[in-house]
């Protein structure tokens, strides 16, 4: 999916499985049989796509080709976790996608594009053109390698258009150079190329399999059929208002107000901020955060992405509603925060107020992949970090202040930013406190191997991008003397593709689920429940699936939990009752 728009990469599959779908439907509800299908023309994509799923080909054989100068697949592609090359590694392909999806890659690169791996075009004002992946972009200049893997480096100043292509840099026609055996020998090969098990062995942290619960968690639509919501992001219950919950999407850049009735569900808009925010498929309105004495106050904060002047950003705004709290008061809004990003990937986006009143962000390395410039480890960027800020003072030319116990507040030196509470972190997308413990728990979403989830304490530096999960990821940036902190749990491909963090569980202290940790991921639409010991993993379970896609989970004022299901527009309720962790 193209508009995935947290990016870590994505399996293919949706389209064709809905698509198949549709064409049973029809075929059912017209009482007839499909036609035969004439055979695949000779050399045809349809019929290396036939071949390929009908015999079970050769890996070893497949092995050899994938460096033959005839398929060029090891000019782009690294198979061992390294990805050092234009394309993406490959290592876990074989866990990410299905055959039939790994043959779709082959044969129609361009169906579907792995974020952050699309080809970027550029027009400089002196009439130039370039494309290609563009690979890091700094303050002055953008990177980019193109097919023939020649770098182009151009001024950003420079730049009149640059916009995505719908065109993969991966070649069509890969099939063309090869026998119907040997594509297939060459699927085979793909298919095997799975997380290797040996050298995570001793990392209790990355489960190979994850038990099911045997009574899992139900999961109900919270409101009634009529009522959907257009790319739902974010949800929790209001402040002040009784029944009443809040609803903020996407790229409508609404939000709004969920009301229970008995006499049936209402919807009424809160608040719009199309005209301050830059929208678009992975962009717009990304958390809410009302303020801890909003009752007296009035105050709510947004996060959202805004390009001004051609430069991007993710700000935070402060609004107010108005006396009853039942809507923005239209007063505009007061920019609290601007924090930089260099792509419209990893951009950032949970916010939530501590136990300590003070205001949490989460920034992501802002791509495009990897991160080339090393974001995680440098504490001179707001990027790849979880920010603490004060929002109820201002100082030195600043919209908030800086807490006088953030980690780096006394820093000798001048240029570490005093805003960071920790750093290392990918893309920390949606992050909660334990009510109970305090703990700050972190879902990062990962780059090519692992999701993580973490605790997240003040200065601590979590790895990105010298580690990825448990694992060494590149040693470009690694600094020496640093401990790195490793996550609780790293999840592995086959279990899912971006992580989106959750709650502790505490709102009935006689549930089985009592203190246990639920997350989920947005592709797999897994839960999972974990508990932890001095940041040690002890227990994990599947605990249920959800309907639709995972962008994020909520909590009402007792602590109940939610999911927001962007895909369908429903907001969940996860109903503990008859489950039992165990
Ligand atoms: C010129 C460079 C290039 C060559 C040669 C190339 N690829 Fe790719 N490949 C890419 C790029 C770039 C992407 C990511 C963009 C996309 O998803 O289409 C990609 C994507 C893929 C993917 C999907 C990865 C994912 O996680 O979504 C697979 C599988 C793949 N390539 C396999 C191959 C194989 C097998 C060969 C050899 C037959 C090959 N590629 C040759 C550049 C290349």
């Amino acid at each position: 999916m193209k508009r995935f728009w947290m990016m870590g990469p994505v399996p293919k599959a949706t389209r064709i499985a809905v698509t198949t779908g549709i064409a049973l439907l029809s075929v059912v509800a017209a009482f007839t049989l499909p036609a035969a299908e004439p055979p695949a023309a000779p050399g045809s994509p349809r019929a290396y796509r036939e071949h390929a799923m009908a015999q079970e080909g050769n890996s070893e054989r497949g092995k050899k080709l994938f460096s033959d100068a005839r398929a060029l697949c090891f000019q782009c592609h690294t198979v061992d976790g390294k990805p050092v090359k234009l394309g993406p590694d490959l290592q876990t392909v074989g866990d990410k996608y299905p055959r039939a999806e790994l043959i779709r890659a082959l044969l129609e690169p361009s169906a579907t594009i792995m974020p952050g791996y699309g080809r970027t075009e550029i027009e400089t004002k002196t009439g130039e053109k370039f494309d290609g992946i563009l690979k890091s972009v700094s303050e002055t200049e953008l990177t980019l390698v193109n097919a023939s893997l020649v770098t182009n480096r151009v001024q950003k100043s420079e730049v009149k258009t640059q916009r995505s292509s719908p065109i993969s840099i991966m070649p069509e026609g890969v099939h063309s150079g090869l026998s119907l055996e040997e594509f297939t020998d060459l699927i085979a090969y793909l298919e095997v190329l799975k997380q290797p098990e040996m050298q995570l062995a001793n990392a209790a942290g990355t489960p190979s399999v994850i038990k099911r619960l045997a009574q899992p968690v139900t999961i109900v639509p919270v409101h009634d059929d009529s009522i959907r919501f257009d790319k739902p992001i974010w949800f929790g219950e209001h402040p002040t208002l009784p029944n009443v919950f809040v609803v903020a999407e996407q790229i409508t850049a609404r939000v709004w107000l969920l009301g229970k009735r008995t006499g049936g569900d209402t919807k009424t808009l809160f608040a719009d901020i199309r005209p301050e925010a830059t929208t678009g498929e992975i962009e717009g309105v990304m958390s809410i955060a009302f303020h801890p004495q909003f009752a007296t106050n009035r105050k709510f904060y947004l996060i959202h992405d805004l390009v001004e002047g051609g430069e991007r950003a993710m700000v935070v705004t402060e609004r107010i509603a108005v006396a009853d709290g039942s809507v923005d008061s239209g007063t505009p809004s007061r920019r609290i925060i601007r924090i930089a990003a260099t792509t419209e990937v990893h951009h950032g986006g949970g916010m939530v107020f501590g136990p300590d009143g003070f205001l949490y962000i989460g920034m992501g390395d802002t791509g495009p992949q990897e991160d080339p410039l090393g974001h995680g480890q440098d504490l001179h960027t707001l990027a790849a970090k979880i920010l603490r800020i004060d929002v109820n003072r201002t100082e030195a030319g600043r919209n908030y202040a800086i807490p006088i116990d953030n980690p780096f507040a006394s820093r000798p030196d001048p240029a570490v930013r005093r805003e960071i509470w920790a750093y290392g972190l990918r893309q920390p997308w949606r992050f909660s406190f334990d009510p109970m413990t305090q703990d700050l728990w972190v879902g990062d979403v990962g780059q090519n191997r692992f999701e993580e989830v973490s605790i997240v304490r003040a200065g601590e530096n979590h790895g990105w991008n010298v580690y990825e999960g448990f694992e060494l990821f590149s040693n470009a940036f690694r600094k020496e003397k640093t401990p790195y902190v490793p996550p609780i749990v790293s999840f592995r491909r086959k279990h899912g593709v971006s992580v989106t963090g959750g709650y502790v569980y505490r709102a009935r202290r006689e549930s089985s689920f009592n203190g246990v940790y639920v997350c989920g991921d947005y592709e797999s639409r897994q839960m999972w429940g974990i508990t932890q010991s001095y940041g040690k993993l002890q227990t994990i379970r599947e605990i249920g699936n959800s309907p639709a896609k995972i962008v994020s989970f909520g909590t009402d004022r007792k602590g109940e939990l939610y999911i927001v299901g962007y895909d369908l527009g429903v907001i969940y309720k996860v109903d503990f009752a008859a489950a039992k962790f165990e």
